[in-house]
């Protein structure tokens, strides 16, 4: 098969991760006799800094262009302390979700067995925890009019969400729903807010044309709660943009970490592959950063948006293999892992590639 494939690291970590990500795609085109041509473009702080802009036209052009995305993360520390800058890094993250089209986020919760010491959460909770996320992410509070007034006293940011928005990601969930578990929950603040009442009514909706599922709405506070409660009763969740961002950070914890979490970003145009996680500037640069996010993103690619099933699987049995094996990043590590087995980014990821 041929392909195109644009490799946009972004900021921090984003690039030691998809440095490996890339790789193990290299590996499984080489494996399988696949052609893929690969291109790279700016995004973030490092865009920024060359052209002024988080998201250069040239590589919004390249992105629509290409057969996938395989994206890294953006955000640097200089922003993250200086609330006055009005250019950002996320604004580039954040415009090429819209400009793509990309509206549905699938963040999949799965626990490797291997790693079940690794959660703070007790072992006899987690196991068999296997939970789907859809965050919807070109709406809500993110994507409406935000500004200041009362001479920059007083800030406002707007949750918008329309009928069609919350049909065409409820559909998607609902649709993943019949091929797992049968069963979706839809994440609300129904209590409070507008949006959300509007949320509920058109799942509510939906899910009539799925007889067979069932369904479960949760307000957001309380699902929090349940998540680490008992996480084994999720099976399909949908929500909105922020209450899914905040979700399922929480939710790597049940993986074991943020460094194990992959997501596809899918919708109307070229899909984009990118682990959960940030720049992460606290280990920026020491080699330290699990690069396994990005190579589960890479997974998600090669099956979501090439139909290349068995590539897929075999990156993510490579990944189960190279745990079983007994290596480790520092952030999968216990207290049980020798010294000798909690390995850098690039030699874990070398571990993974011998075993494709
Ligand atoms: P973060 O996800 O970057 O890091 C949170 C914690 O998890 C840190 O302690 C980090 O060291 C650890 N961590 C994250 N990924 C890891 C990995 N692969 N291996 C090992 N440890 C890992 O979140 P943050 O610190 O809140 O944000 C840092 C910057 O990243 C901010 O500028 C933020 O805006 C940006 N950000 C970007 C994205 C994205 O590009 N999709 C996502 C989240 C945050
Ligand atoms: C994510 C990130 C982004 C988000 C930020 C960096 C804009 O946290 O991809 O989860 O909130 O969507
Ligand atoms: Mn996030």
């Amino acid at each position: 098969m041929k392909k195109h494939i644009l490799v946009v690291p972004g900021d921090g970590i984003g690039q030691e991760v998809t440095a490996v990500g890339k790789k193990v795609v290299e590996k499984i085109a080489q494996k399988f006799g696949h052609e893929f041509t690969y291109d790279e473009a700016l995004i973030g702080h490092v865009a920024i800094e060359a052209t002024g802009d988080p998201l250069p036209q040239e590589t919004l052009e390249k992105m629509r262009a290409s057969d996938a995305v395989l994206f890294g993360a953006v955000g640097h520390p200089k922003y993250d302390n200086d609330p006055s800058a009005k250019v950002r890094p996320e604004q580039g993250l954040l415009k090429m979700r819209k400009e793509l089209g990309l509206y549905a986020n699938l963040r999949p919760i799965k626990l490797f067995d291997e790693l079940l010491g690794a959660s703070s959460i007790k072992p006899e909770i987690l196991k068999g925890s296997d939970i789907l996320f859809f965050r919807e992410l070109t709406g809500d509070i993110y994507f409406g009019e935000k500004g200041r007034k009362n001479d920059g006293d007083t800030a406002y940011d707007i949750a918008e969400y329309s009928r069609y928005e919350v049909e065409r990601i409820a559909r998607k969930a609902f649709d993943a729903a019949m091929t797992r578990g049968k069963k979706v929950m839809s994440v609300d603040k129904a209590n409070v807010l507008e949006t959300s009442r509007l949320w509920r009514e058109v799942v509510q909706k939906v899910a009539k044309e799925y007889p067979e599922v069932t369904v479960e709405h949760q307000f957001v506070d309380s699902a929090a709660m349940l998540l680490i409660k008992n996480p084994k009763q999720f099976d399909v969740v949908v929500t909105a943009n922020l209450f899914g961002d905040i979700l399922t950070d929480e939710a790597s914890q049940i993986a074991g970490s943020m460094g194990m979490l992959a997501s596809a970003s899918v919708g109307d145009s070229t899909g984009v592959y990118e682990p959960i996680h940030g720049s992460a500037h606290d280990i920026t640069g020491k080699g330290l950063a699990n690069p396994m996010a990005s190579i589960l993103s890479a997974a998600l690619m090669l099956d979501i948006s090439f139909g290349l099933k068995a590539e897929s699987e075999a990156i993510i049995s490579a990944v189960e293999q190279t745990l079983k094996a007994g290596f480790r990043t520092g952030d999968i590590a216990d207290a049980s892992t020798p010294k000798d087995m909690i390995l850098g980014t690039e030699a874990i990821g070398e571990e993974i590639l011998k075993r494709i």
